[in-house]
Formats: structure tokens, C-alpha cells, sequence
């Protein structure tokens, strides 16, 4: 939503904090991942499903950072069911070991929040040779969310609730590159653009939440 204050049909609009959207809102029972929620709208977003009374799984690169949150929330909700778990989103290593972890540790999983995200930074190569903002905003969540997708499909049968994967982009999706997503061209350092290559991180975010919502369309 381009224009603050103006009301889409949820009836929400970008000034709605997370505590008027959820209110009302029992969460009991229901678990969650959020990448990313050692700052900004992943601390916000942990925070208060904490409070409707999901058990917030906090998946961060900095679990010193992550612990910290958690010790605040904890504070703030009593009773409040937070873990705090690595994931280094960039890095497909990492990303497959959380998977495995989450999954050995029997958790069920209805909500799976992709936040996390880097910002229109220099041109830097991920540890595994991708420019570093598709690796850690697209990739890095792709992988996640194919990863713990069986782990998801489970839950919502178990359970007889739909699950959700949320993707967090950003108006700047429009501004990617001309071509849209430059596959031949990811680790093009030449013409790389910070703001573009931000903008094409955020498309592959959009496009990826789109492909999910056509191929989860049926009931399990
Ligand atoms: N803020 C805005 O106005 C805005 C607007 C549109 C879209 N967004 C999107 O909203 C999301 C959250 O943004 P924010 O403003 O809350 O940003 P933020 O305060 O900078 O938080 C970003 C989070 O992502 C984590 N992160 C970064 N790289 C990572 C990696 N390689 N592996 C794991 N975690 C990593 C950061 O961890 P560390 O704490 O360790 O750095 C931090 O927890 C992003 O996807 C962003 O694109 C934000």
C-alpha cells in the first residue's frame, strides 16, 4: 500500500500496528517461524504473536542479538513460548541445517514468516558465490520454505488448520532491474545496482509468494 493512512480492504492500512491487526486473535497452539527477528519488523512481528499466544520460533544469524529479544518479550508477555534458533540465510548451508534441526526437534509449523532482509547494499558475494542480496532475501527464504514446506502440509492436516507463508517484501519490487529478474546476470558486478538489485530481491519475494498461493491453492 503506496499511500500511508489510506485503508485497503482489510480494512488495515500501513499506519495498523501489528496489535490492532491481531486483536482479537487466539494463537494458542499455533507455531511460528520469523527470520530475521532480532530488529526491526521481525522483533515487532515475534513480539506480538508472542502475546496472542504462539510459540515464536525466532530464526536469526546473531543468536546473541536473538536471546536479547527474546529476554524483552518474555519480559513484556509472561507466559510468552519464544526459541531462538540460527539461520544464516545466505549461506545454504546454514539454511539446510536449521531445516534439519527444526525438523529433529518435532516442531509443527503453521506460520512461516520470511522477513528477514538486506538492504541496497554494495555489490558482496554470499559464502556461496551469489550476490548477496538475492542470496539472502530470495534464495536463502526459498530454500527455507522448500525445506519445511512437507513439515508445514503436516501440521495442517494434524491440526485442521490452513497454514500460512508470509513473505515480506516491498514496494521496491517495482524497481528492479528493466529485464525484471536478471537470472543470466545475478552476479554481474559491472552493472550491478544496489537499489535495483534490492528491487529484483523483492520481485523474486512477490513472484515466490504468487507460485505458492497457485500450487497450495487445493485443500491437503
Ligand atoms: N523498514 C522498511 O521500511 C521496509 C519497507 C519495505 C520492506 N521492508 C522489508 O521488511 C523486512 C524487514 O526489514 P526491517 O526494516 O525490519 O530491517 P532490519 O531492522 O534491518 O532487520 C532485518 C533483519 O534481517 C536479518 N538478516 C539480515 N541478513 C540476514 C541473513 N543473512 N541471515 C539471517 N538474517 C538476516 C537481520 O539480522 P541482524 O540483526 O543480525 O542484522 C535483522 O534481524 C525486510 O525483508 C525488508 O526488505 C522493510
Amino acid at each position: 500500500m503506496w499511500f500511508f493512512g489510506s485503508k485497503g480492504a482489510s480494512g488495515f492500512s500501513s499506519r495498523s500496528t501489528a496489535e490492532e491487526v491481531t486483536h482479537g486473535v487466539d494463537g494458542t497452539g499455533l507455531t511460528a517461524i520469523v527470520t530475521g527477528a532480532s530488529s526491526g519488523i521481525g522483533v515487532e512481528t515475534a513480539r506480538v504473536l508472542a502475546l496472542r499466544g504462539v510459540h515464536v520460533v525466532m530464526a536469526v544469524r546473531n543468536t546473541g542479538a536473538g536471546a536479547k529479544v527474546k529476554e524483552d518479550i518474555v519480559k513484556q508477555v509472561p507466559g510468552a513460548k519464544v526459541d531462538v534458533m540460527e539461520l544464516e540465510l545466505s549461506s545454504m548451508e546454514s539454511v539446510r541445517k536449521f531445516a534439519s534441526e527444526y525438523k529433529s526437534a518435532g516442531l509443527p509449523l503453521n506460520l512461516l514468516i520470511n522477513n528477514a532482509g538486506i538492504m541496497a547494499c554494495p555489490f558482496m558475494l554470499s559464502k556461496d558465490n551469489i550476490e548477496l542480496q538475492f542470496a539472502t532475501n530470495h534464495l536463502g527464504h526459498f530454500l527455507l520454505t522448500k525445506l519445511l514446506l512437507d513439515t508445514m502440509k503436516n501440521t495442517s492436516r494434524e491440526s485442521k488448520r490452513e497454514g500460512r507463508i508470509v513473505n515480506v517484501s516491498s514496494e521496491a519490487h517495482r524497481y528492479s532491474y528493466p529485464e525484471g529478474v536478471r537470472f543470466d546476470k545475478i552476479n554481474d558486478e559491472s552493472s550491478y545496482s544496489s537499489i535495483r538489485a534490492y528491487g529484483q530481491s523483492k520481485l523474486c519475494n512477490v513472484l515466490h509468494a504468487n507460485e505458492l498461493a497457485k500450487q497450495l491453492k487445493e485443500p491437503l
